[in-house]
């Protein structure tokens, strides 16, 4: 199979496409053919990766024009996983000659700056992070705080996130705003509000409806659609504005 790769060998944006074949065997993840491009054909093929078991959350990037993880993609399932999106210009521009009936196209994240090939500078990402102060600072002589199964159930879904980024690039109002703080950290500051075992849990309500946050989604869902680990960062915030629309 052919995989037709984005290649930015200075960053900033991608310069070029690379066409390479690959021998594709069933179960192969595109992070598979992604190395044997390396080890074989192209040792200057550039991009991140660590557990290669949808743990770590940094092999994301934009594959046939749906941001997903690279390693939990598997190539041959990859014609019956065609997903819906509400459309912005990294998922509509095309690459010229792209068939794809053939090839794989392989693009890095969108919505954050590039470095190399596939690797993006994550930092706009979890600067969000940072700007939300989306932590618990333990105090001294602190004691674990015990949580019933029914509260714990409420954050079940928030504290399965690997904090990939593919919500972030998936997102439209990410991709026309570099300052909205996008739907991971909103996620994850409805998570730490409805954690029963923290205090001063308004913090982060107001955090999420910071002028840069909930108030400029507009619930489109592509950040539901694609988060590998079924967060759904959009209920989250759909939830956040809600409260305070
Ligand atoms: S919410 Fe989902 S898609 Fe977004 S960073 Fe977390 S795991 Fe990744
Ligand atoms: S390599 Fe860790 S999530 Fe893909």
């Amino acid at each position: 199979m052919l995989f037709r790769v984005a290649r930015s060998r200075d960053g900033g944006a991608i310069s070029h496409y690379d066409l390479y074949k690959v021998d594709v065997k069933r179960g192969m993840t595109v992070l598979d053919a992604l190395f044997q491009i390396q080890s074989y054909m192209d040792p200057s093929l550039a991009f991140r990766y660590s557990c290669r078991g949808a743990v770590c959350g940094s092999c994301a990037m934009l594959i046939n024009k749906v941001p997903r993880l690279a390693c939990r993609t598997q190539v041959l399932e990859l014609a019956s996983s065609k997903m819906e999106l509400k459309p912005f210009l990294a998922l509509t521009e095309l690459p010229q000659g792209w068939n794809p009936e053939t090839e794989v196209l392989v693009e890095p994240l969108p919505n954050l700056p590039i470095l190399k090939d596939l690797v993006v500078d994550m930092t706009p990402f979890f600067n969000a992070l940072k700007t939300l102060e989306l932590w618990t600072t333990p105090t001294e002589g602190d004691t674990p705080r015990k949580q019933s199964p029914e509260d714990r159930r409420l954050i079940d879904r928030y504290v399965n996130c690997i904090l990939c980024g593919v919500c972030y690039g998936s997102c439209p109002v990410n991709a026309e705003n570099k300052d909205y703080l996008g739907p991971a950290a909103l996620a994850k500051s409805w998570r730490f509000y409805q954690d029963t075992r923290v205090e001063d849990r308004e913090r982060y309500l107001e955090a999420a409806l910071s002028p840069n946050g909930a108030p400029l989604c507009d619930l489109v869902m592509n950040c539901v659609r694609v988060c590998p680990k079924g967060v759904a960062p959009g209920g989250a915030i759909r939830k956040i504005k809600e409260i305070k629309p």
